[in-house]
């Protein structure tokens, strides 16, 4: 097992009914609040207007941003922010999917030095604040709302990509299952692969772990176990409670301790490429880039692939492994082809472009120009 440190400062308020503490939880970390929301979906299951009811009677001045896109945009991120500095904001309200919870930890991180969202992505620019940031989850896919993470696109630079930084944990996130009764059959799809993908890259790094390999399939076993039913019956309470759960805990550290480190990313590097050129969910980029890149490294680390089809088949095979990946990923109705979502094959070169041009890789398994060709080739 290699050295580690555990941290994770998130405290979670999970349940049916539970943002009515809301209000009491967060009334000392100020007045003026910008709550930060999406399209539309927030007025339609409820979560609005109990937010808003909260924050009214805590006496809280309100300033609303929406309109943050699936596959967030950084100048959105900046207009938020000089919102922000204009009306004196002291906490950040994120309510939505990963989309929005990540445009809100980054807006959170600006606004106490006014700093360019972008060069604080790239790493250029750097603070030692942020602004109380409180979550409020809609969408069970990304564990945004207990990780440091945060992903944008830059439709200027080309590139769409991911943050960490300690002082973008949330200080409380409230996860209530009924609000994600409303998300679409396809979302809850693309959500479950993405926890799936979570476990997968924090399981393709070095070193041997075995609790976390534990944690790996539970929270597999416990996706592929409520993901049928979660689809039959989207308004059944336990079937929603389980799979956000699960999403939680796949990217909250807990798969990763005694590794070397916390993922490989790789594979989510690649799914960044397709979202950006073709706005393409982030779940269904994995499920069509997953089953590419598991077959190109079967002969590279197959003890490791195999590993991983035990846990979750019971099978000995790396062939096998990625059939039965791709069956469940068909079952759930993810893509597993770029043909599916209407990709062909005149635009192979254009991905794979961009792929070299932003230098897509992994942390541990790494992948030269012709790596990445392959693998684009198997995405068909
Ligand atoms: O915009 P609205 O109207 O809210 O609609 C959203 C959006 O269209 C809708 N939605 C959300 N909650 C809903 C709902 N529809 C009905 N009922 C509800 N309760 O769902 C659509 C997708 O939302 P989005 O937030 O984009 O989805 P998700 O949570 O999957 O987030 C994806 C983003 O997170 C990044 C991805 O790259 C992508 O940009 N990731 C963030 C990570 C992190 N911070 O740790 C890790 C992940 O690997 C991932 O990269
Ligand atoms: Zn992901």
């Amino acid at each position: 097992m290699e050295n580690f440190v555990a941290y994770n400062p998130v405290k979670v308020h999970f349940g049916k009914e539970i943002v009515a503490n809301l209000g009491k939880t967060i009334k000392d970390y100020g007045k003026k609040v910008l709550l930060v929301y999406g399209k539309g979906s927030v007025k339609k299951n409820g979560s609005y207007n109990d937010v808003i009811q909260q924050l009214e009677k805590f006496g809280m001045e309100i300033t609303e941003f929406s309109g943050i896109k699936a596959n967030p945009r950084v100048d959105d991120v900046q207009k938020a922010i000089d919102i922000g500095i204009d009306k004196n904001i002291e906490m950040v309200i994120a309510l939505g999917g990963g989309s929005v919870i990540d445009s809100a930890k980054i807006i959170a991180l600006c606004i106490p030095s006014n700093l360019d969202p972008w060069k604080v992505m790239k790493m250029k620019a750097f603070t030692r604040s942020s602004l109380p940031l409180i979550t409020i989850l809609t969408l069970a896919a990304t564990g945004s709302e207990m990780n440091a993470a945060a992903v944008l696109q830059n439709r200027e630079t080309g590139e769409k990509i991911g943050y960490f930084n300690p002082l973008a944990y949330p200080k409380h996130s409230f996860l209530d299952p009924v609000y994600t009764y409303s998300v679409s059959s396809e979302y809850t799809a693309f959500g479950i692969v993405d926890l799936i993908a979570h476990a997968f890259e924090s399981f393709f790094v070095d070193g041997e772990a075995n609790l976390s390999d534990r944690f790996v399939q539970s929270v597999i076993l416990e996706a592929m176990r409520y993901a049928i039913p979660v689809l039959k019956e989207p308004e059944n309470y336990d079937n929603r409670a389980n799979i956000m759960w699960a999403a939680t805990c796949a990217l909250n550290g807990m798969t990763s301790y005694g590794r070397a480190g916390s993922g490989d990313w790789g594979v989510h590097d690649i799914g960044h490429t397709l979202s950006f050129l073709y706005d393409t969910p982030h779940g269904a980029s994995l499920s069509i880039a997953y089953p590419a890149w598991l077959k190109l490294q079967k002969d590279r680390i197959p003890d490791r692939i195999k590993r991983l089809a035990k846990l979750m088949f019971n099978s000995n095979s790396c062939d096998d492994f990625i059939i039965k990946l791709e069956t469940f990923f068909r079952q759930i109705n993810a893509p597993v082809r770029l043909s599916e979502i209407n990709i062909d094959k005149s635009q192979k070169q254009e991905i794979i472009n961009l792929m070299v041009k932003n230098k897509v890789n992994g942390y541990f398994q790494k992948l030269s120009t012709d790596d990445l060709e392959q693998i684009v080739e198997l995405m068909y």
